[in-house]
């Protein structure tokens, strides 16, 4: 089999300084297509290397992080091989235990694969990944995890080094109790535990719908696991997991991306699949806006005309989730009255409001809290980026903003969003990829 190291279908690179240019105000229609989550698809790319055998996972979205993932295990000795919008993932000949410090740097998700790595091998050898734009973001919780499971944890010179003693360097079960609900830890664990002799509890777990993607996956690999989705989830080892076939869920963030650009452009569309109950709080929040949303059993459409200011705190699952905090500012930036959104989860994910005031929007910040008074129309402007998500918040108010909008920081919505620009355009958008050197 050839290594295939998985490229995004987008080609920034061939464009210098790409932005897009998006010319507002005009109606979206039809039907938005949400792909894979990528969230997830990082995870389960990381858990291949607790077997030997090959993974196919299917509905993988073409990403640049999924395309770094693939680098990372390539680093390691897998082969990663893609076919159409699946991959086949091979780790029989991982060949070492040692992550690259490029590869963690420009992937945080990368770190996840210390947890089937030690597992695997008795040995992980991955730098710490630190903070990014968006807050410090610890792995205090992934490593006290490791080490309530037999691990000798060591952090020098920015490298975790992680071991385990003894002959067969096997993990061994225990009962682990995380302070806050880590996504990232629960599932570094979780693979952890799927090989440890013995079983394992970790209580406070996080109850995203990616961990229980994973644990979907890992029982088709033979792991056994149990209470995902629930605060207690308790993994009982085993001494091998095999090959397996497996569909990625749709990506709830995108789904939600999707049914902001119809709420801010006052449209009427469908955005399909969505899992209504991995939308919970923000569907909730849609409709107390104004939006009219039903379900058809795979999609789900949404009707919005006038739209209402309404309060959001971002919580960890099933609370509102961060990753949609900034795209729902743009739209209630054209709401009617006043919102408070309050960021609880990361230190610094209120980067977009300078930006979104630079469009017009009026927001008064008060420590992590926005107070967002909506304008009639906001106005195209040269914007930034700053991370994934606020970039995605910025394209969609340039939907909705009189004039021209140019958004900058591409390197970021192409990390989590598939041909953002060719579907939002077959709905009607007009938006374009263009250099900002021309
Ligand atoms: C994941 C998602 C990210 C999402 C986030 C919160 C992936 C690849 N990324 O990130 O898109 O925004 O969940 O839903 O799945 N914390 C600690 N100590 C720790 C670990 C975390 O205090 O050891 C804190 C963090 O600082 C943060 C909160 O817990 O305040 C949530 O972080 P976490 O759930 O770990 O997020 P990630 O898994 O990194």
């Amino acid at each position: 089999m050839g290594l295939i190291a998985v490229q995004s279908p987008i080609n920034t690179r061939s464009l210098q300084n790409p932005q897009l240019n998006i010319s507002g105000g005009r109606r979206l229609s039809g039907e938005l297509q949400v792909s894979g989550a990528k969230n997830s698809a990082l995870v389960l790319m990381a858990a291949c290397l607790l077997t030997r055998d090959t993974i196919k996972l299917k509905n993988v979205p073409p990403l640049t992080d999924i395309a770094a993932m693939s680098e990372m295990l390539i680093s390691l000795g897998g082969q990663v091989r893609s076919v159409g919008d699946a991959l086949e993932l091979t780790g029989d000949s991982i060949n070492t235990s040692t992550a690259p410090y490029e590869l963690v740097n420009s992937l945080r998700a990368s770190f996840f694969c210390i947890g089937p790595l030690l597992a695997r091998t008795g040995m992980a050898k991955v730098p710490l990944p630190g903070g990014c734009q968006i807050g410090t973001r610890p792995v205090v919780e992934h490593v006290k995890g490791l080490k309530a499971m037999g691990a000798q944890v060591t952090i020098e010179h920015g490298i975790v080094t992680a071991v385990v003693p003894g002959r067969g360097h096997r993990l061994t079960g225990g009962r682990i109790h995380m302070d806050c609900p880590s996504v990232g830890a629960t599932e570094t664990l979780m693979m952890a535990a799927a090989l440890a002799d013995g079983e394992t509890v970790i209580d406070n777990a996080a109850l995203e719908p990616e961990v229980i993607d994973l644990a979907g996956l890992l029982i088709a690999m033979g792991a056994r696991v149990r209470g995902a989705g629930t605060p207690t989830i308790t993994i009982e080892g085993v001494d091998q997991l095999h090959g397996a076939e497996y569909a990625v869920i749709p990506d709830r963030i995108e789904a939600g991306t999707f049914l902001l650009a119809a709420a801010i452009t006052r449209s009427h569309l469908r955005v399909t699949p969505v899992i209504s109950e991995h939308l919970g709080a923000v569907l909730t929040k849609l409709e107390e806006a104004g939006c009219t949303l039903n379900h058809d059993g795979i999609g789900l459409t949404i009707k919005a005309d006038q739209i209402n200011a309404v309060d959001l705190r971002t919580q960890p699952f099933p609370g509102f989730p961060t990753d949609l905090q900034a795209p729902f500012m743009s739209l209630l930036a054209t709401a009617r009255g006043t919102s408070m959104v309050t960021e609880n989860i990361f230190e610094n994910r209120l980067q977009h409001v300078g930006e979104l005031q630079r469009m017009g929007a009026a927001i008064r910040m008060q420590g992590n809290t926005a107070f967002v008074e909506g304008v009639t129309s906001l106005s195209g402007a040269p914007v930034q980026g700053s991370d994934l998500r606020a970039a995605a918040a910025m394209v969609l108010a340039g939907l909705s903003a009189d004039g021209i909008t140019s958004v900058r920081g591409l390197e970021y919505l192409d990390r989590g969003y598939a041909n953002f620009e060719g579907k939002l355009n077959a709905a009607g958008a007009s938006i374009e990829r263009v250099s900002s050197a021309a």
